[in-house]
């Protein structure tokens, strides 16, 4: 059997930065509140008319991994994407890289697991690479979060923490045979599903159906998040999947050089933190510039991580994810 590795990590945000000062503005909100609460200080919001788009960032992004790969389109026998906020609402954003990146009729698979889609993407694409079937997979995680939610006060406790952004890694078989994606552990409980959610459009809710029959203080066509519940699941199942890929792998909290921890609320990781003693160096955050962008929030994180040299060869890295479903899951790599 092989084993797979990262062999080119990419990202794009958009340029337009929205301060919380900016929110200030359009919601009763404070930029106080937002860092108190969650530690972020801006996030990137794409603009109407700088031609961005879930898809299209996810190829600004993947075009990076693939250069640093030193891979050209035809090299990749899979697309995986992973997002909550398609540019349609079906087909999903694979097909569209798969046209605008101009690659070969390969399969494009997309992961609707929110915030731990990009963990549930790069262990699917460990298995396809594990058997030998394919080579080298392109994992995207993007997000136009902007473009859905709701600006009044009604939505402010969810609107202010998430951000746009997209970010990409190519997975490829293991040359070597050293380190590589050593194991990822994926779970679900969907008794919460509605603890953070987003209802319609939908089979169950379509746009006129929502309009006509919800009262207009509670409409399901914006995200709904129980703030307070999911901060509380959040903190036991990140810890816990951290420590079941750890121990799969018989390795310490000491060995990890470094945690990425999908980027949900600068409190959630600092708590995970201090739970599990770990050390400033050994933890990566980076909410603070842009915000929660979901499914992108790890590769954004862990291409922001590799560029400024805190991943070195042979280091210990460890992602971890948690998110609506609930879904969670972890990666344990050696690099
Ligand atoms: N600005 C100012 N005041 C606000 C805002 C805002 N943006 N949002 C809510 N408030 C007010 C509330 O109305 C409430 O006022 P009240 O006391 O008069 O009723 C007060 O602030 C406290 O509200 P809570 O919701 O209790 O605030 P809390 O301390 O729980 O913080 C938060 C809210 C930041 C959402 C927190 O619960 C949290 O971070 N939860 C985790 C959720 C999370 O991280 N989700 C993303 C991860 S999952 C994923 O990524 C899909």
């Amino acid at each position: 059997m092989y084993t797979s590795k990262i062999t080119g990590l990419g990202h794009y945000v958009p340029e337009n930065v929205v301060t919380n000062d900016d929110l200030s503005k359009l919601m009763d909100t404070n930029d106080a509140w937002i860092q108190e609460r969650t530690g972020i200080k801006e996030r990137r919001h794409i603009k109407k008319g700088d031609g961005n788009s879930t898809s299209i960032m996810g190829v600004k992004a993947a075009t990076i991994a693939l250069e640093r790969a030193g891979l050209g389109t035809d090299a990749i026998d899979m697309i995986i994407f992973a997002t909550l906020s398609p540019d349609m609402y079906f087909p999903g954003g694979g097909v569209e890289v798969q046209e605008m990146m101009g690659m070969r009729t390969i399969p494009a698979l997309d992961v609707r697991n929110q915030c731990s889609g990009f963990v549930y993407a790069i262990s699917v694409a460990d298995q396809f690479i594990k058997t030998g079937m394919y080579k080298h997979i392109l994992v995207i995680g993007s997000e136009n979060h902007s473009g859905g939610l709701d600006f009044s006060d009604r939505g402010r406790s969810v609107s202010v923490i998430f951000g746009d952004g997209a970010g990409a890694a190519v997975i490829s078989r293991n040359e070597s045979g050293k380190g590589g994606i050593l194991s990822t552990h994926l779970h679900s409980e969907g008794k919460h599903k509605d603890e953070l959610s987003l209802q319609g459009p939908s089979t169950e809710y379509w746009v006129p159906q929502i309009i006509a029959e919800n009262p207009q203080e509670d409409i399901p066509y914006y995200p709904y998040m129980n703030g307070q519940f999911v901060f509380k699941h959040a903190i036991v199942r990140f810890a816990e999947v951290i420590q079941e890929g750890l121990d799969a792998n018989n390795l310490k909290v000491s060995d990890i050089d470094l945690l990425i921890p999908h980027q949900a609320n600068l409190r959630i990781s600092q708590f995970i933190q201090q739970k599990m003693k770990l050390r400033d160096e050994q933890v990566f955050n980076n909410i603070q510039k842009y915000g929660n962008t979901t499914a992108a929030s790890i590769p954004i994180a862990l291409t922001e991580a590799w560029e400024e040299g805190k991943i070195k060869e042979g280091d210990l890295v460890v992602l971890a994810a948690f998110g609506s479903g609930f879904t969670w899951g972890s990666a344990i790599i050696r690099w």
